[in-house]
């Protein structure tokens, strides 16, 4: 069996929203000291729905495939759904992960996690 899935190797060649929001409504940066990976997630929400999402990974192929799934995962999507998004749910949607490179998603769930915390410092009202 081939180590990556057919679906990594797509998000990992073609990853889906890379860049920058300029105006995001939240921004989390997350790295991992192991192994130096760093990802930084940008989020536009509107309405508690999470409108634009887009992502800059400096880290291992199984990392931008991470984020890549994740801003899918997430996109259009209610912000309380985002909240839920779990590694486990990211590596899923990938066809798996091989088991050392499971923390490459973790950095996505907490990339998101982090942009929302960001996003609820600066809008306390929105804060369930
Ligand atoms: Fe560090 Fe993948 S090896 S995030």
């Amino acid at each position: 069996m081939a180590l990556y899935s057919e679906k990594v190797m797509d998000h990992f060649r073609n990853p889906r929203n890379v860049g920058v929001i300029e105006d995001a409504d939240g921004v989390g940066e997350v790295g991992n000291a192991k192994c130096g990976d760093i990802m930084k997630m940008y989020l536009k929400i509107e309405d508690d729905v999470v409108t634009d999402v887009k992502f800059e990974t400096f880290g291992c192929g199984s990392a931008i495939a991470s984020s890549s799934m994740a801003t899918e995962l997430i996109k259009g999507k209610p912000v309380a759904d985002a909240m839920k998004l779990t590694n486990k749910a990211v590596a899923e949607a990938l066809d798996g992960l091989p088991a050392y490179k499971m923390h490459c998603s973790v950095l996505a769930e907490e990339a998101i996690q982090s942009a929302l915390e960001d996003y609820y410092e600066k809008h306390p009202e929105k804060k369930p």
